[in-house]
This record gives C-alpha cells, sequence and structure tokens, in this order.
C-alpha cells in the first residue's frame, strides 16, 4: 500500500525510486500548505496511508539491455494499444533505472520507428502516438531529440514528467525532501521548470504536432497559460491527489469562464 509523509509547504511530491509491480506508484513524501495540511487533519512530519485502489499497469518496471528496448516495447503496445485512445511511450521517467538514456536521438528513433510500424501492422493508424520527455535534459540535447521526434512522424509529445532536480523544493525544506531519497518530484514545485522545457519545445516543434502540456498543473490560470503557450491539451496528476477529482471539472469550469 503507498505510504504518503506529509510536509507542509507546497504542493510538491517526491515519488518513491522503482515502479511497485502491482500500484502505479509509491508515493513517499508530499509538500503540502499549512492550510492543506488543516483540511486534511496531518500536522508537519506525520506519515500517513494512502488507502488507494491498486491498479495494473502493462509496463515494464526494467528495461533490460538497451538493444532490447524496441522489442519490450513493441510487447507493451501490442496490449495496451487495442484498448485505449492513445499511447504514450514514456522514455522519461528516472524511477527506471537507465530509462532516461533512450531519449537520446540514437536509441529513440529506432523504437519510434518499430512502433509506428506495429501500429500499422495492428490497423491503428488513426490512433496518436505521443513520447513523453523529462524535464532535466540540457536544452541542446533536449532540441535534438524534439527534431528527431519531429521527423519520425508520431503525432506529438508530452513534457514534462517528474524531476530529479531538488532545486524545485523551497529552501526551507530542500533538506528534508534529500532526506526522503532517489525519485521523481511533481507537483506546484515543477510549474515553473516544466513551463521552460515546454516553451523551448513549442519554439521548435512543427505546427502540425500536438503538444500536451503536463508538470505542476492544478490551476485553471496554469491550464489556460499552457494552452495560450500553445499546448493543445493539458494533464494534471499530482494536484489530483491534493484536490480529488473534483479538479478536472473545477479546471474546465474556469477556462470555460476565461474564454
Ligand atoms: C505517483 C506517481 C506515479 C507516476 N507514474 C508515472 C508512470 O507510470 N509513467 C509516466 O510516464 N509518468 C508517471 N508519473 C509522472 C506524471 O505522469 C507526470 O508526468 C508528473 O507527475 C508531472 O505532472 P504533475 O506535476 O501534474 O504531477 C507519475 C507521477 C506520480 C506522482
Amino acid at each position: 500500500m503507498p505510504k504518503a509523509s506529509w510536509h507542509l509547504d507546497r504542493r510538491t511530491v517526491l515519488r518513491g525510486a522503482g515502479l511497485a509491480p502491482w500500484v502505479l506508484g509509491e508515493i513517499v513524501g508530499v509538500e503540502i500548505s499549512p492550510a492543506d495540511a488543516q483540511r486534511l487533519g496531518v500536522a508537519e512530519g506525520d506519515r500517513v496511508r494512502l488507502e488507494s485502489p491498486r491498479g495494473r499497469m502493462e509496463a515494464r518496471a526494467r528495461i533490460r539491455e538497451i538493444a532490447q528496448a524496441l522489442e519490450d516495447y513493441r510487447l507493451a503496445y501490442q496490449r495496451i494499444a487495442p484498448e485505449v485512445d492513445y499511447v504514450a511511450i514514456n522514455i522519461s521517467s528516472p524511477n527506471t533505472p537507465g530509462l532516461r538514456k533512450l531519449q537520446a536521438p540514437e536509441f529513440l528513433k529506432p523504437i519510434l520507428e518499430g512502433l509506428l510500424e506495429l501500429r500499422k501492422e495492428l490497423g491503428l493508424e488513426r490512433q496518436p502516438l505521443f513520447v513523453k520527455l523529462a524535464p532535466d535534459l540540457p536544452f541542446e540535447e533536449l532540441d535534438a531529440i524534439v527534431e528527431a521526434i519531429a521527423a519520425s512522424g508520431i503525432s506529438g509529445l508530452i513534457a514534462t514528467n517528474t524531476t530529479l532536480d531538488r532545486g524545485i523544493v523551497s529552501d526551507r525544506n530542500r533538506a528534508r525532501v534529500e532526506a526522503w531519497g532517489d525519485g521523481g518530484l511533481s507537483g506546484a514545485g515543477l510549474y515553473g521548470k516544466a513551463r521552460a522545457v515546454r516553451n523551448r519545445i513549442l519554439d521548435r516543434l512543427p505546427k502540425a504536432l500536438a503538444f500536451q502540456a503536463c508538470g505542476g498543473i492544478g490551476t485553471a490560470a496554469q491550464a489556460a497559460e499552457a494552452l495560450s503557450d500553445g499546448a493543445a491539451l493539458v494533464q494534471v496528476y499530482s494536484a489530483l491527489i491534493f484536490e480529488g477529482p473534483g479538479l478536472v471539472g473545477e479546471l474546465n469550469r474556469g477556462l470555460a469562464a476565461r474564454s
């Protein structure tokens, strides 16, 4: 069962290293505001259990040799694609050792080509296929990756995944978050970094490719900003932990009120 330690500050989440085989992710730390702590009835430093339903996920918790990566992704794609509306290729989770290496164009290109071929074999040409990138890439590397993705013929990009950068945590809480250990950070603290990455990508991405904004989004103003930056879609993840599923309606109403 996932455990969480709540932390009084901003709404930033640390996800523990590794993909547990039967849960979507283990949350090991959450930074929250004093107001949220009061609402949730927890005090600074409290450890609480999140009684969440268990989902089953078809994903590799370990990549085998890099040379076998395409075979692993093909296996997963074959199982997942017929059940969903779109597929995202995750090569950017910091929680699977070595996974982020696959973002390099020399590894990424054959994976994209292989999956596009498989999509055709399965008669799913019209189903969108996305790649999800990390926020921790130097911009020159990011530019080369975006160029490879744009040339590949896939539908678009999602940015960003969680970050390894502890600099997004407030000074006051950095030592404590560092003590929580490895894993990717997400939530409110990630917003600025994810936005900088998104704008770098959007400056270079051909308009024909769709961009999904992700990373620290939790308010209608942030969703509106992502859309006005050029995103076609907005994803929320960590904010749902704090706000619950009602957040989606709230964001939609907030966006409608702005238009
Ligand atoms: C508990 C947890 C589990 C996650 N699992 C995955 C995953 O399996 N695959 C993936 O690509 N991203 C995963 N992510 C990353 C999110 O999809 C998202 O990219 C990231 O959290 C940034 O968005 P946010 O700030 O709205 O949370 C996970 C994030 C969290 C907090």
